[in-house]
């Protein structure tokens, strides 16, 4: 089982959008997938339970309080091979009582341990701000998806990055990925010399702005349903091919056989 954290210490800047539909399409691929909803605003929560039957009752904070098993949680989607766990606001209140025990941060670690055999892949989305909670997300995380939509999203990464040295003694396999800039030429070229002044490296992959990718949450499933050939669907596509060549060299070269990009509309 290999865990990706889709993290930045900034609102807007597309880390539920990848979370959700990287998840379904890695579900879609074949492969055991749970996607976490580690943010207290409960983003991904709301449009999985506006679209579907999945429902709020047995959220993370309950696992998180030692009062449930993770597994007592986790709810079937209506997308094959994709599991999910909700989130809920009382989230973050918990998030800031749990730092009384001296391993509030390795809660999560521990409680995936129990489902390791299940899943091939869980995709966490964290929450905005560095909490105890995004701590929780750091520590079993086999790779981060870190997404830029401005200058700022790269400035927040700094406090990020820092969180994640402290809390990590290894060097974890990190996609720094620009989201949502490819209608703005001025701000991404700036965002691009920032990360370059910086010594942040780019991932292959960037998310282009997308409008089906901003309207997916309206409706059900993930942007492989709703609009399979708009440039949000090949740019995640690209993005999943990226994260398996990391994970299974071999089966990525697969992958990238499977599916030609086609369709011009974005
Ligand atoms: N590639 C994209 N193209 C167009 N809109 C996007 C894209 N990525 C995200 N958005 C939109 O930008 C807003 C913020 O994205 P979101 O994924 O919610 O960010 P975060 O979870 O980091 O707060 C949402 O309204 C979302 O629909
Ligand atoms: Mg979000």
């Amino acid at each position: 089982m290999k865990v990706i954290t889709v993290i930045n210490a900034k609102g807007g800047c597309g880390k539920s959008t990848i979370a959700m539909n990287l998840a379904a399409g890695l579900a879609n691929k074949g492969f055991m997938t749970l996607l976490m909803d580690m943010d207290p605003q409960a983003q991904v929560t709301q449009w999985l339970i506006s679209g579907d039957g999945i429902n709020s009752e047995g959220t993370i904070v309950l696992p998180m309080a030692g009062i449930a098993l993770l597994s007592d949680v986790i709810q079937e989607t209506d997308v094959d091979n994709l599991s999910f766990v909700a989130s809920a606001e009382t989230l973050e209140e918990l998030g800031r009582r749990m730092t009384d025990d001296s391993e509030y941060y390795m809660l999560l670690s521990k409680l995936l341990e129990e489902i390791t055999a299940k899943y091939d892949f869980v995709v966490i989305d964290s929450p905005n701000q560095i909490s105890p909670i995004m701590e929780n997300a750091i520590v079993p995380a086999d790779l981060f998806i870190v997404p830029f939509e401005s200058t700022k999203a790269v400035r927040s990464y700094a406090n990020v990055y820092k969180l994640i040295q402290n809390l990590r003694n290894d060097e974890p396999s990190t996609l720094h990925v620009l989201s949502n800039l490819s209608r703005l030429e001025g701000l991404r070229k700036r965002v691009i010399e920032l990360m370059n002044s910086e010594g942040i490296p780019r991932a292959k992959t960037e998310i282009r702005s997308c409008g089906w990718l901003a309207q997916v949450d309206e409706h059900m499933g993930s942007i492989f349903s709703y609009r399979p050939k708009s440039n949000g669907a090949k740019d995640i596509h690209t993005l999943i091919v990226e994260v398996i060549t990391i994970f299974h060299p071999l089966t990525a070269i697969c992958t990238k056989a499977e599916v030609k990009p086609n369709g011009t509309s974005s």
